[in-house]
């Protein structure tokens, strides 16, 4: 033990071998051993102990033992391999308890422990994933997850794109800025930790909801684990940025939903669930129904609703009646004495011709443009009799039959009552509901789990940009945002598509951060925000009185390795593999175990492995803990950050 943690002091002498955490950076370390870099000798020779485990004298001269030094950190990285621990364990457990020992349902599953960096850019691609507990060790996943370098950053107005000089930030040093950010969801999270964790009001993720058909193209072998991994990866990060009264909506169907809800119940905990919402999200029509004789027919999706752990304060939502509710079926009035007195609502809705001649309430039709102004007029005179808890009350109007009785306490009115029964009107049913674009107050019911009445047909074309299969529709998102935020608050997509989100929270005046790694192209979320801050009138731009204006921020991790992985991904043939090849030589950081020589000694061995092979082995020799710049090296030569760069990654993380 003891030349270990000679060792590392020693080591962390030299500030580049250490991370923002405070821990060594042993790829970087092992790889200047492997060309005796001067600097790192110097070190080592630096300690005596050091000295005499590491180097050996012959005749006269001191000989670095580099395999030994080598061996010596690839070993203490093994011991401390979480995924290692994890396997040798026999039977599976949580917190060192077998599961056996515990009362509780889990969701065990392999390799739940690891990271999966989930790195797909284009949904047509299909991926191999790799999982990093097989490769790297914990202490190296943790410079996976190191916050990186940013690039590519600019500002979109009314005026259009200006370069980012700054970011804006409000009297306690927030940034204010709404943010775009194009780049591995995962590693986005983790960069924004510094700058946004407890912050952020509502998370909304509509995440591949893993049906086999859609773009979640990883492992089929290991399918399941693999996005229960994927998701679970995500989800403990994404918490961390949640205000102690934020709350998560995960979009997502019944594929996934009971495995994901019992791991958020591991994650936000059993006491934080809030409810399923079923949101019926298609008609059955077409070809959705050919199998109707062989299984039932999906109809709905479902979000999954938890709260970080505080209390919170919800804005109840309303929906439109389309029916009267025949149990209004009175009309309070006063007669000559002026006292209040109960008439037959039909009987004035006769009188006024508004209702057929059966003189049926149910029958009434409620959008009818008359009948429509009367009952919105007479709200306060419309009302229904209902039980109560008031005992006082129902005790003295008992006494004074067929009489309307105003109870007062203190000389201040608790309500009028009618022979022991409360009378309600129907003023308190008339809320501000979402109707043909546009909010207006109308009669409403209260919106608990079950939403049916969001338009899922009409949202193709929503902010100008072509999302076939997944978008979600913008009045669906705005009752979720009114739902659990105020003005100004932060709002969170990780799973950003076509920008449903930050465009909806744009228009409602809340600040966003949306996260994007797939390539979308024409149908960017970018292009959808240029499109919001112009103006665009679609979706719940109307209901909002939406006529542009605004501005946000988009930038992009800058990316290393990643960029060879993409390259190599979408290669067609081993011709064009082998001009990637030829570009990783010179540009990209390969694992510290590689020999170029040698690769290139077998190169005609390569070039008879299948292209899905060579793709395979090539992908494999780059180092994954550089897939993204890290900040911890933004300085380094190497990765030929720029002034610009420098100076907005600078500024984002407020280093000096
Ligand atoms: C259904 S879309 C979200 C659509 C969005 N709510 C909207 O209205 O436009 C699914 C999201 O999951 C992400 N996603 C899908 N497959 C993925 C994969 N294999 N790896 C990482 N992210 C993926 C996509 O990038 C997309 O942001």
């Amino acid at each position: 033990m003891k030349i270990l943690d000679t060792l590392q002091n020693q080591l962390k002498k030299e500030p580049n071998y250490i991370t923002d955490n405070g821990e060594l950076k042993k790829w970087v370390i092992i790889s200047k051993a492997q060309s005796y870099d001067p600097e790192l000798i110097e070190l080592l020779l630096e300690d005596k102990d050091v000295k005499d485990n590491f180097f050996i004298e012959v005749k006269g001269a001191l000989v670095f033992n580099q395999s030994k030094f080598i061996h010596f950190l690839e070993q203490k990285n093994y011991l401390n391999d979480s995924y290692t621990s994890y396997k040798n364990k026999v039977g599976l457990n949580i917190d060192g308890k077998y599961l056996k020992q515990r009362n509780e349902v889990s969701l065990v599953f392999p390799f739940k422990d690891c990271i999966l960096e989930g790195g797909q850019s284009r949904e047509e691609d299909k991926r191999e994933e790799i999982f990093f507990n097989e490769i790297l060790a914990q202490d190296e996943i943790t410079q996976l997850l190191e916050p990186k370098v940013l690039t590519n950053s600019k500002r979109y107005t009314t005026n259009g794109e200006t370069p980012l000089i700054k970011f804006n930030r409000n009297e306690k040093g927030n940034i204010t800025d709404n943010l775009i950010i194009k780049g591995n969801n995962l590693l986005a999270l983790h960069s924004l930790k510094k700058e946004f964790t407890g912050k952020v009001k509502l998370i909304y993720i509509d995440p591949p909801f893993n049906t086999g058909n859609d773009s979640f193209k990883y492992n089929d072998s290991f399918n399941h684990s693999t996005w229960l991994t994927f998701m679970r990866n995500r989800l403990i990060v994404s918490r961390e940025l949640l205000k102690d009264d934020g709350l998560i909506f995960i979009n997502i169907d019944d594929i996934e939903e009971a495995y994901l809800k019992i791991l958020c119940d591991e994650i936000y905990g059993i006491e934080n669930f809030i409810n399923i919402i079923a949101v019926k999200s298609s008609t059955p029509s077409g070809t959705k129904t050919a199998h109707r004789d062989k299984t039932i027919i999906k109809q709905k999706d479902l979000i999954l609703v938890y709260k970080k752990g505080g209390s919170v304060l919800l804005n109840p939502q309303y929906t439109k009646r389309d029916k009267w509710d025949t149990h209004y079926s009175l009309l309070l009035e006063k007669d000559n004495n002026d006292e209040y007195v109960l008439n037959k609502l039909v009987d004035r809705l006769k009188e006024l011709q508004l209702i057929s001649i059966n003189g049926k309430l149910d029958e009434v039709n409620i959008d009818n443009k008359e009948f429509k102004e009367f009952y919105l007029k007479n709200a306060d005179k419309i009302c229904r009799l209902q039980s109560h808890k008031n005992l006082d009350a129902d005790k003295i109007s008992r006494t004074k039959k067929n009489e309307v009785y105003e109870h007062k306490v203190d000389g201040l009115s608790k309500g009028l009552y009618y022979n022991g029964q409360v009378i309600t009107p129907l003023s308190q049913g008339i809320k501000r509901v979402y109707s043909n674009q546009k909010f207006v107050n109308d009669l409403a019911m209260l919106l608990c789990d079950f939403w049916s009445d969001i338009d899922f047909q009409n949202t193709q074309n929503e902010g100008g940009v072509s999302f076939p299969t997944a978008k979600k529709p913008e009045t669906l998102i705005s009752r979720i945002i009114e739902l659990s935020t105020n003005e100004n608050d932060i709002v969170l997509d990780f799973h950003l598509g076509s920008g449903t989100t930050c465009a909806v929270a744009h228009k409602m005046n809340r600040q966003y951060v949306g996260i994007e790694q797939m390539d979308y192209g024409e149908n960017d979320s970018v292009k959808r925000l240029v499109n919001v801050i112009n103006g665009e009138q679609s979706g719940v731009s109307k209901a909002y009185n939406w006529n542009g204006g605004g501005d946000f921020v988009y930038f992009e991790l800058k990316k290393f390795n990643q960029y060879f992985i993409d390259k190599i991904t979408t290669s067609n043939n081993s011709d064009e593999l082998l001009i990637v090849w030829d570009e990783m030589k010179l540009k990209s950081f390969l694992n510290y175990n590689v020999d170029i020589k040698n690769q290139e000694k077998h190169i005609e061995d390569y070039k008879r492995l299948s292209l899905v092979e060579q793709k395979q082995h090539l992908i494999e020799i780059l180092d994954k803990n550089q897939l993204y710049v890290n900040l911890s090296s933004m300085d380094d030569e190497d990765f030929n950050c720029s002034d610009e760069e420098i100076i907005i990654t600078k500024e984002f993380y407020q280093k000096k």
